[in-house]
């Protein structure tokens, strides 16, 4: 199978423009010549010039923690994805857990990122996952099909080479309890068979799905070591050049 990791950073509303520079100086010589892998940071809105800047030229990409979907207009506090190429931006995350929870994204939503970030050749990294209550409810399967089924509206097959998902269990997010490789397989092997589903068994085969939850340095291996995990979206083990270059190098 030839699907290459993604390791990637989300800093979420961490890190002044000095200290981001201050992590992309430190870290790129960590990673220098670390090609198994693609490498990506996403700093929040405010950072992205600086970190673009400072990774230029690097084997580092820089994207958004969000998008609005609309191309333009009076959508206060938001970021459009003309802004965030015009200024070297190349990758997005889209219907992060958070933004779910706090700021009320839907499916519906998710979708129309998505088409947007698709549109304007932005790779798009699609955010699921089930909460706590519904794992335990024994509905986990059902939340991801949903999930998918919802924010892969619309995607043809010739449409969805660049997509890549995160399967991000939110009650592992920021908690410390990480999900076993096990329990991880068993999502993404859900998810891919889903994808295929929609969209064909070879569209399905080629999807990169990355999981997310309390990756640390040294639980990257196991997890990321996972033939059905194509590599990861760290949160808190990402804010430190040398934790995330640990597990870049998992
Ligand atoms: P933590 O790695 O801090 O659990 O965060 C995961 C996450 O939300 C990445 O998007």
């Amino acid at each position: 199978m030839s699907r290459k990791a993604l390791i990637a950073a989300n800093w979420k509303m961490f890190k002044t423009p000095a200290e981001a520079k201050a992590f992309v100086d430190a870290f790129l010589p960590l990673v220098a010549g670390h090609a198994r892998d693609e490498i990506a940071l996403f700093p929040s809105p405010v950072l992205l010039p600086t970190v673009v800047e400072a990774a230029r030229g690097s084997n580092v990409a820089v994207g958004a923690q969000n998008i609005h979907f609309a191309e333009e207009g009076a959508y206060t506090g938001e970021t459009s994805i003309g802004q965030l190429k015009a200024i070297g931006g190349t990758h997005t995350l889209i219907g992060h857990s958070e933004r779910r929870q706090y700021f009320a994204e839907t499916d519906e939503i998710v979708n129309q990122k998505l088409h947007t970030a698709l549109k304007h050749g932005v790779v798009p990294i699609v955010c699921i996952g089930e909460v706590l209550a519904e794992r335990e409810a024994g509905k986990t399967a059902d939340v991801l099909k949903t999930q998918v089924i919802g924010a892969f509206a619309g995607i043809t097959a010739e449409m969805a080479a660049p997509i890549v998902i995160a399967y991000e269990p939110v009650w592992a997010i920021g908690t410390g309890k990480t999900a076993t490789p096990e329990m991880a397989v068993d999502a993404h092997r859900i998810i891919r068979a889903e994808v295929a589903k929609l969209l064909g068994a070879q569209v399905g085969a080629n999807m990169r799905i990355l999981y997310g939850g309390s990756v640390k340095a040294d639980n990257a291996t196991a997890l990321i070591g996972q033939e059905e995990i194509d590599g990861a979206l760290v949160g808190g083990a990402s804010l430190k050049p040398d934790s995330f270059a640990a597990i870049v190098k998992y």
